[in-house]
């Protein structure tokens, strides 16, 4: 029986009152949509032919479970799906505190007329970082440089596993925008500008992820996302609509046949390796928002691209078009928009939608249509049929853990090698002229948070050594040392006596967690204090190393010179031993850029994803990288 909430905030809207009696299912055989047997089209039609305007409008309404009014209103509303924004976590950040919540959503959902599940969004874009006992992989921009397809699959695979145990069944990934501007917050988000690397990787994500969708019953079953359709990469410096921001939620200038060659690619071959959902980007194409463009969604997306999955707006993307939010929704939803990342007013949204179907500005075959896209991703996943959520044993979480260390090894690219320093000899030779063994110094030599980047615990990320089961940098490093030897660590390099002499230093420097617009940049360049530790350090010791920590190549140009080795590490996030594997030759190194490292700034952005803007050479080309050999020395490289 429907309750009561839910009949009257139809009528309440005084423009939708059916009888609650038409709303009563058949009770003598089950429904077609429920026969596990059937073929996922007929249960889809025989689904949309039972629902009524209002409960189709509340399929197409994403919103962050933390504006909710009431948990009930997932059942007043009719709600299609919930996310969790990052950061947004039950009180306390366990797995299980997640199941419940999840659970507890879902419970509602069940108590719909019709019973239709809802599926929850997180961007487990690194692993489900934001949960604390889950796993941190590095981000993708590391991956990118791995080259390893398969590295990819299995790291999609083990975050569905880690997602399905929260409850989570949709990830706001993979991201497919090919970053030609470093300046911009989101390059690490990304698999760099190598287009075939990029739809490799797309397609490896999506399969990964949606792994289960064909399995056993107690498979993990999670929806990819690729994101951000069409042309973020591109964005031009200075065109963000966003006061705050430099490039995020800009201008695509590009014209359509180029933006059709260079970046709907990875799109097509993620719907080729069956992707069901699609995000729609907060840039415009020109003057007109992707969000709004019946062009871009449906005319190149839907009909081109012959994509049946349903298409979510970004964030606000629907709210954020010129025009008052009835206006807005009406735009979204007839250029092509079949479910709204709300994220917050959904009463409004429900509203405006059966408004706009009673006024004609939406028509009921978009509406169905819309509905019918989001029904056939919820058949495809198994939600009306498998509702357990799997659990995650020790023993998988301890070979997630593994799958990560590994990731991290192979994601290491060196660029310089001075004299064959790496790999670094495990057992450090002790000499009279030196006072200490190995100096390791830097920003982020022992700061796990900054190590993860954004995107972990919350939006913005976290920094120091907050994160219960990852290692940093420093602490790999000493576990990979021989016994014998001392790692001296130095937090604060203007305390260190004159005198001192090591025979290496470590200096691990790099950026701060950003996420989004708040990483745009003028310059991508070394903090103050990292370019400190870089001079000071210098003059102490024979072999001078300086790990890269950041999301994007840092401007390296007057530092480059006094360094014997740079070896960029991304954003590798928990597991900091993948880092000294490379270093002490406990595996050779063997990432290669996924996009080139401008030598100035004047160079930004590239063209066409590799050329520099002012034709100068790069300081390093796309796909350079020095392999290292795999045998640790037994003595200390010597200056
Ligand atoms: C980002 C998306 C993300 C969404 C949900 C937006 O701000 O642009 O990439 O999936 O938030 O968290």
């Amino acid at each position: 029986m429907l309750p009561f909430r839910y009949f009257y905030v139809g009528c309440l809207t005084g423009l939708l009152c059916l009888p609650s009696m038409a709303w009563a299912a058949s009770s003598s055989t089950a429904p077609a949509y429920q026969d596990a047997t059937l073929p996922i089209e007929v249960r889809v039609e025989d689904l949309l032919a039972r629902m009524t305007i209002f409960e189709k409008v509340g399929q197409m309404a994403l919103v962050e479970r933390k504006h909710l009014s009431d948990v009930s209103d997932i059942r007043t509303y009719g709600l299609g799906a919930l996310l969790s924004g990052s950061g947004s976590r039950p009180a306390t950040n366990t797995v299980a505190a997640w199941s419940d919540m999840t659970s507890s959503f879902q419970a509602e959902a069940a108590n719909t007329r019709l019973g239709i599940p809802l599926l929850y969004g997180v961007d487990a874009v690194h692993g489900q970082a934001h949960v604390e006992e889950l796993t941190i992989f590095p981000h993708a921009i590391g991956l990118a440089a791995t080259r390893d397809e398969t590295l990819v699959y299995d790291i999609a695979k083990a975050t569905a596993i880690e997602m399905a145990a929260t409850g989570a069944n949709w990830n706001f990934a993979p991201n497919l925008d090919m970053p030609h501007d470093h300046r911009w917050g989101r390059v690490y988000e990304t698999y760099g500008v190598h287009r075939s690397t990029v739809m490799q990787f797309g397609e490896a994500f999506v399969a990964g992820t949606q792994y289960g969708l064909n399995g056993s019953p107690s498979a993990a079953r999670v929806l990819a996302t690729p994101k951000h359709y069409l042309g973020l990469g591109s964005m031009e410096f200075g065109t963000s609509q966003n006061p705050q921001y430099l490039i995020d939620q800009g201008m695509t200038a590009y014209n359509i046949s180029r933006l059709q060659q260079e970046y709907a690619p990875p799109f097509a071959a993620a719907i080729d390796a069956g992707a069901m959902t699609i995000m729609a980007g907060l840039n415009s194409w020109g003057k007109k928002q992707v969000t709004a463009s019946y062009y871009l969604l449906t005319k190149i997306l839907k009909e081109r691209l012959g994509f049946q999955g349903f298409v979510v707006s970004d964030w606000y993307g629907v709210y954020a078009l010129p025009g008052t939010k009835y206006q807005d929704t009406v735009m979204a939803i007839n250029a092509g928009i079949d479910m709204v990342m709300l994220p917050e007013e959904y009463e409004r949204f429900v509203r405006d939608m059966i408004r706009a179907y009673q006024n004609g500005d939406i028509s009921a075959e978009r509406i169905d249509d819309a509905v019918r896209r989001i029904l056939r991703a919820k058949f495809t996943l198994g939600l009306f049929d498998v509702s357990r959520t799997p659990v995650l044993s020790e023993q998988t979480l301890a070979a997630h853990g593994a799958l990560a260390r590994k990731a991290v090894a192979e994601s290491v690219v060196v660029l310089k090698n001075e004299r064959d320093a790496l790999p670094l000899p495990v057992s450090l030779a002790t000499t009279s002229a030196h006072t200490h063994q190995l100096l390791v110094a830097g920003s982020i030599a022992h700061d796990t948070g900054k190590q993860a980047g954004a995107w972990t615990i919350d939006w913005q990320g976290v920094t120091g050594n907050v994160l219960p089961h990852a290692t940093s940098i420093l602490a790999g490093i000493e576990a990979t040392v021989s016994s014998s030897s001392k790692v001296t660590y130095v937090p604060d390099v203007t305390a260190l006596a004159s005198t001192t002499r090591a025979a290496v230093g470590i200096v691990v420097v790099g950026e701060a967690p950003y996420a989004e617009g708040f990483g745009d940049r003028h310059y991508p360049i070394l903090p103050y204090e990292d370019i400190l530790a870089i001079t000071t350090l210098r003059p102490l010791v024979d072999t001078l190393v300086v790990v890269m920590v950041a999301g994007r190549p840092l401007l390296i140009e007057h530092e480059l010179p006094l360094i014997d080795v740079l070896a960029m590490a991304w954003l590798p996030g928990q597991a900091g031993e993948g880092v000294a594997d490379v270093l002490f030759g406990n595996v050779p190194s063997t990432g290669r850029l996924p996009l080139p490292w401008p030598l100035r700034s004047e160079q930004l952005p590239f063209r066409s994803g590799a050329r520099t803007y002012d034709g100068t050479a790069p300081l390093y080309e796309l796909g350079f990288g020095l392999t290292t050999s795999a045998v640790a020395k037994s003595s200390a490289a010597q200056r």
